[in-house]
């Protein structure tokens, strides 16, 4: 039986060593966290973002604007954060509505505050490997690893999924630490026989039950990543959970796994930033 990967126990360990850190810097850090309608689940991730910032020290400004706001109103909204001296980073909450392109936004946030690391500039800090802000899901998931002293180098990893927020920059962390890393994606065929390589396997495609236990190699180390709700609305992760334990040597629980761990990285890209804005 696999041993649970604690993302909440950690988180929480983490959270207070941010904390400390803030507490020293000549002004509190400020993170605005932008929400653009009202999309149930969007208000909840706010909301903890929101929490985080209290329990780190790190002031929030939300800015909850209707699912009518233009792409003129939020681009000028976000000049206007970028201007601001004391706004150390920008969250603007994804998914947009449709009328909105997310690509537009994301390129109108400074890179300098883009504490998601989804502008093209971090982007390609994170291909080249260079120091820069973390993308939340996967540097998350590096710390959880890290806790549990799982090695990466050498390792096959496998990662389910290629979006821009969590399978491509996840990909790149795994190599970043010498895996050796497959990304498969809904056009994959024979997932299951690559699945069943994996040493390391990160799954983050958004399907209830789409890595089962006999995709599972023994002995693996399985994080899943997602974030999806089961036919009775219960909040669960693309594995079907008791078999994959029974294979796997450690593996990631939903909730409690991967999601307090990418709320974690936020504040340590805030706190980044505000180190950052803070010597300047
Ligand atoms: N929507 C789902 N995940 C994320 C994330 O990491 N950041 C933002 N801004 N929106 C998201």
């Amino acid at each position: 039986m696999a041993i649970k990967m604690d993302g909440k126990a950690l988180a929480a360990k983490l959270r207070m060593q941010i904390r400390d850190e803030v507490a020293i810097l000549a002004r509190k850090p400020t993170l605005a966290v932008v929400l653009v309608g009202d999309d149930p689940a969007s208000q909840v991730y706010v909301r903890n973002k929101e929490k985080d910032c209290e329990e780190c020290g790190i002031l929030s400004q939300g800015y909850r604007l209707p699912a009518d706001t233009t792409e003129k109103q939020l681009l000028d909204l976000i000049d206007v954060l970028n201007q601001n001296a004391l706004v150390d980073g920008i969250l603007v909450q994804l998914p947009l509505p449709n009328h909105i392109s997310e690509q537009k936004v994301i390129h109108a946030i400074c890179p300098d505050k883009d504490v998601d690391a989804f502008h093209p500039f971090n982007v390609g800090k994170i291909v080249t490997g260079e120091d820069g802000f973390l993308p939340c899901t996967p540097a998350g998931v590096m710390e959880l690893l890290k806790e549990y002293q799982i090695e990466i180098a050498g390792k096959k990893c496998v990662v389910v999924g290629r979006s821009n927020i969590v399978g491509k920059p996840m990909a790149l962390l795994l190599l970043r630490e010498s895996g050796t890393v497959t990304i498969c994606h809904s056009k994959t065929s024979h997932l299951e026989e690559i699945t069943k390589k994996a040493d390391i396997l990160v799954s983050a495609v958004g399907k209830v039950g789409i890595i089962t236990g006999d995709m599972v190699k023994d002995g693996a180390v399985v994080v899943d990543v997602a974030m999806n709700h089961n036919a009775e609305g219960k909040l669960c992760g693309d594995c079907i959970y008791d078999e994959v334990a029974a294979k796997a040597s450690y593996i990631t629980p939903v909730p409690g796994g991967v999601g307090p761990m990418t709320r974690l990285i936020l504040m340590k890209n805030t706190l980044t930033a505000a180190k950052m804005h803070i010597k300047e």
